[in-house]
């Protein structure tokens, strides 16, 4: 096992394992290019393949840790913790003081593994949304946006930001990937079938 820096070529196989908790698209696909460009981008190699990725952003003494993926067949062998203290070295290299990430509420794992390293709760953060209550419950999947141009009333995220799905935006997911929509009630998601 070795920590280097991650390449294009690392993106693939990271991705090939990669599932958001949260939504199933995982966001990284869309930032790790700029990844590679911005602060410290860092692999986990094994026998020469990557089994797990790290991203960190550095600004005014502070290091922001982020994209951290293990591949399943390799977690809990402490490889999620080496990436975050490999980020943290890099940061006290630097002179920056504070390390912070966010995690998300349902991510167990992932805030046992912060808490484990000292990480202490700072501010918790809700979605909220004003919107008409539908009781009805819809199931869609689509490769043609005028199926499903009906179910534009929520919101779809992006590298951590959250945008209203409208006829534009789905037409553009859609034309951009094989796209599958879900609605039940008030959940909505999408994932890339690809
Ligand atoms: C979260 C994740 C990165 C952990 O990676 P990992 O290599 O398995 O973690 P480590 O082996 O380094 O474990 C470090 C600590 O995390 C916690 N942890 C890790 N896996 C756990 C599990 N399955 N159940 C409970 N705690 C767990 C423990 O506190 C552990 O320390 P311990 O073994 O001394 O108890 C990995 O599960 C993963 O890639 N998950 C999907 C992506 C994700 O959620 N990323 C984080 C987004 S914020």
């Amino acid at each position: 096992m070795r920590i280097r820096k991650a390449t294009k070529s690392d993106k693939k196989p990271i991705l090939d394992f990669c599932q958001s908790p949260y939504s199933g698209v995982d966001y990284i696909a869309n930032v790790w290019d700029f990844w590679l460009k911005d602060g410290a981008f860092l692999a986990m190699e094994h026998k020469g393949k990557p089994i797990g990725v790290c991203h960190a952003s550095f600004s005014k003494n502070q290091v922001w840790i982020e994209g951290l993926r293990i591949n399943p067949r390799f977690r809990q062998k402490g490889y999620g913790r080496s990436l975050v203290l490999r980020a943290e070295q890099i940061a006290k290299r630097k002179h920056h003081k504070i390390s912070r990430m966010i995690i998300s509420n349902s991510n167990k794992k992932s805030i046992r593994l912060a808490k484990s390293l000292g990480y202490i709760i700072e501010d918790k953060w809700y979605l909220y949304n004003l919107k008409p209550r539908k009781r009805q419950s819809r199931i869609v999947l689509s490769s043609n946006p005028k199926q499903i141009e009906n179910l534009a009333d929520s919101t779809y995220s992006k590298s951590w930001k959250w945008f209203t799905i409208d006829k534009f935006s789905i037409t553009k997911l859609i034309k951009k990937k094989n796209t599958c929509f879900y609605k039940k009630q008030e959940n909505f998601g999408s994932w890339d079938l690809e």
